[in-house]
């Protein structure tokens, strides 16, 4: 069984002092037991496989103060964890600006994104480079979450599917995985991005079985437990019946993980 997962992705989103203010705010809403535990006394009998994973994309310069304060706070134990937005294909060296993959690892981050589409369109990314940062993050011990997506154009076009397939392709050559938790992969069409338009259900559910069938042929022995997410204005009052879809295994949400009260809705909803 696939232990859904609620990735937030903050893009360039509050600053660091308030970062750790909000996690205070958050607080409350897990300790009521929405998340699985590790060990926390009278939560014990409960299988924390059964809870929803959260993770928290973050600005780099976030990561340290977060993670200190999720050691230091009672969230400790609690299923969250915290995740970069990109790393650099390099493990280091004479190369300003970027940031390793070691050096997330080392701020607290488990996870990481990579291939955003922001990143694919502002930053000229190639499924090269994408294929570049999957093996960086691999490396280090980061659990990357690959984006993949069509525009509207191509989706307009008939050629979504074999985007997002020459996409996956690209991105996972060569790529070794020792479990399927070393992968998460998520869907984002890109028009769907930011823009309040979601995908229906069942058009995300088509891709999502899609990228399940491509990830099979790649990772025969993983596809059936990797995570396969849904990106593209999720919020509260839609995430229900996307999350209800055989292979939507959970969201990658930019603008609504950014309030409290939202991403709780969303957990609730991913259980
Ligand atoms: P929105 O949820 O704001 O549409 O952003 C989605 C996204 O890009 C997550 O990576």
């Amino acid at each position: 069984m696939r232990r859904p997962l609620i990735a937030g992705n903050w893009k360039m989103h509050k600053l660091p002092s308030e970062a750790v203010a909000w996690l205070d705010g958050l607080q409350d809403g897990l300790l009521d037991g929405l998340l699985g535990r590790l060990g926390s006394a009278g939560l014990e009998s409960e299988p924390a496989d059964d809870k929803v994973q959260l993770v928290l994309n973050v600005p780099a310069t976030h990561l340290h103060a977060m993670a200190v304060r999720l050691q230091g706070a009672q969230l400790q134990g609690a299923r969250l964890e915290l995740g970069g937005q990109d790393l650099s294909p390099h493990d280091q060296g004479a190369y300003t600006g970027e940031i390793s993959g070691a050096m997330l690892r080392d701020a607290g981050a488990a996870f990481v994104i990579v291939g955003h589409s922001e990143r694919r369109a502002h930053h000229q990314e190639s499924d090269h480079l994408v294929n570049a940062k999957i093996r960086a993050a691999r490396r280090h011990g980061l659990v990357p979450i690959l984006c993949v997506g069509e525009t509207d154009g191509q989706r307009d076009a008939g050629e979504a599917q074999a985007v997002v397939v020459r996409q996956l392709e690209g991105a996972l050559e060569g790529v070794e995985l020792m479990t399927a938790d070393d992968l998460v992969v998520a869907y984002e069409p890109i028009w769907a991005i930011g823009t309040g338009r979601t995908a229906t259900a069942e058009d995300a559910q088509q891709m999502c079985a899609d990228v399940r069938r491509t990830l099979a042929q790649l990772h025969p022995r993983h596809a059936a437990g990797i995570r396969v997410l849904y990106g593209g204005s999720m919020k509260p009052s839609n995430a229900t019946e996307l999350l209800a879809r055989a292979d939507i295994d959970g969201g990658l949400i930019g603008g609504a993980s950014l309030e409290i009260d939202d991403l709780l809705a969303l957990v609730r909803a991913a259980r």
